[in-house]
């Protein structure tokens, strides 16, 4: 039996010899019944101070490894079993169609490089985190704390902290939302609520409507579920009324849609062609999944109202997120479901996880309630609107009448069509080399397409860098 005393790694002594014989015991190296040295032979052999030696045994004996018999010394109790090496498990046999299909389909999205440190990359699509207002939600989460105390930290309700829940319900209302018969289930943002729903919804092999192209989380979730996707074309209006109709008339079980500041498109559905879009799944009894990730994020042109705002008949599901207006690291989003839909939703996100964090939804809704999501919104639309236009200004600028976009009206990024024929795809390591990154079109075509397309978040860039990866990006592509 050899103790040593493991190196500082700022725990105290007697916490460190406690440690390092813990594990000799479980490992198996010490065995059942034998004796520990006395601890004034251990504290010679150590230098150390025999009263930490005690402390150490004592530990260990709170642990219920070490029986201390007045008189005789220490004894080790159970010990740990050392077994030989057995063949290898071979997880890759054991794993389900379902985790096999995300990893396929992350496998082929992984072709995005965001690159190492120090590229221009324009793949984020995460707010930069330099605009938050870090000091206050440190005081929202402390004052919340001081004031409520342990019961943040205990388990909380499924559905939601209260106050959180209210806050959201009068927000929504004053969107012209009608939230009568409606519920609002607090989720690990907007993604989950996805999951969530969708697994309420979708079976394996059912029919699920889309815009093609579209965010590339849903594909993922959608093809983990094993639906067949079904991407809808889109026009400068949205989604397109006469493909949306003929797929109505297969019988799919939910249509899933973003209208307001699409991603990857950044298109703004107009006002009436989401009427028609509403009239239509009601027609054919379709659900719509909305996704409201980021509708704040209006820089220019109107407001227009929500699908579900529309939404007479109760067809629309509503998931929003704080992840883009606020906080992306704080992981809370909601959904907005019809009353018999709800309880549903309810026992899944109680089988997935009991409930979002309960500190994260308090300090978030005390930050909402001081009225800090105005000021924030007022300082981002201004930064965001002057890096979406240092971007439509460096596009024009360097590639001239190469490139074809439609100047963004709202989110954080911009989409950008090369001539046809332009695999974009070909040109991401050079432009890699050269320190940008950029995200590949196809990505986003559940079926394939958009090879020719290009993704450029600029939320993270500030408008110098904005230029310098333009300008790089117009050498790469030899403009
Ligand atoms: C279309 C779309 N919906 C939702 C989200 C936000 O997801 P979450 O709230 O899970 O962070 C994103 C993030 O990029 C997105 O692009």
């Amino acid at each position: 039996m050899e103790i040593r005393v493991p190196t500082d790694n700022g725990k105290p002594l007697y916490v460190r010899l406690h440690d390092e014989i813990r594990a000799q015991i479980l490992s198996g190296a010490l065995g059942q019944g034998a004796r520990l040295p006395s601890t004034r032979r251990l504290a010679e052999e150590l230098k150390i101070s025999r009263t930490t030696v005690e402390e150490a045994y004592a530990f260990l004996a709170e642990d219920g490894l070490v029986h201390i018999r007045p008189g005789q010394g220490a004894f080790i109790g159970c010990a740990g079993i050392s077994v030989e090496a057995a063949e290898q498990m071979r997880w890759e046999d054991k794993l389900t169609p379902a985790v096999l299909r995300i990893h396929q389909y992350r496998q082929q999205e992984g072709h995005i490089e965001h690159g190492p440190r120090g590229v221009i990359s324009f793949t984020s699509l995460a707010p930069d985190h330099q605009s938050f207002a870090v000091d206050a939600f440190r005081k929202a989460l402390n004052d919340v704390l001081v004031r409520e105390g342990g019961v943040l930290l205990n388990y909380g309700y499924v559905r939601g902290y209260e106050p959180l829940r209210r806050y959201l319900h009068e927000y929504l209302s004053g969107k012209g939302v009608r939230m009568d018969g409606q519920q609002i289930l607090i989720v690990d943002g907007f993604r989950q609520g996805l999951e969530l729903t969708c697994r309420a919804l979708v079976r394996e092999g059912d029919l699920v409507l889309c815009e093609n192209p579209t965010y590339n989380g849903a594909i993922g979730v959608l093809r983990t579920l094993g639906a067949q996707i079904i991407p809808i074309e889109m026009d400068e209006e949205g989604i397109a009324p006469e493909p949306l109709e003929q797929a109505l008339r297969m019988k799919p079980r939910l249509l899933y849609t973003v209208p307001t500041y699409q991603n990857p498109t950044g298109l703004n559905m107009s006002v009436e062609r989401r009427r028609q879009v509403v009239a239509l799944c009601a027609r054919y009894g379709v659900p719509i999944v909305e996704d409201g990730f980021n509708e704040e994020l209006r820089f220019r042109g109107d407001a227009y109202p929500s699908l579900k705002a529309m939404d007479a008949s109760g067809i629309v599901i509503y998931i929003g997120s704080f992840s883009k207006v606020l906080f992306p690291g704080l992981r809370v989003g909601w959904v907005v479901a019809p009353d018999a839909l709800f309880t549903y939703l309810t026992d899944a996100k109680n089988n997935a996880d009991i409930h979002t964090g309960l500190l994260q939804q308090a300090g978030l809704y005390e930050f909402l309630a001081r009225g800090h999501l105005e000021k924030h919104l007022r300082f981002c639309r201004r930064i965001y609107r002057e890096r979406m236009e240092a971007l439509e200004t460096a596009l024009k600028r360097y590639f001239g009448d190469y490139v074809s976009f439609v100047p963004g009206q709202g989110g954080f990024c911009q989409w950008v069509a090369f001539p046809e024929g332009i695999r974009v795809r070909d040109y991401m390591d050079k432009a890699l080399e050269k320190g940008v990154a950029f995200v590949p079109g196809d990505v986003f075509y559940p079926l394939g397409g958009g090879e020719n397309r290009m993704r450029l978040g600029f939320s993270r860039l500030t408008p110098e860098k904005i230029d310098e990866g333009v300008r790089i990006l117009a050498q790469v592509f030899e403009r």
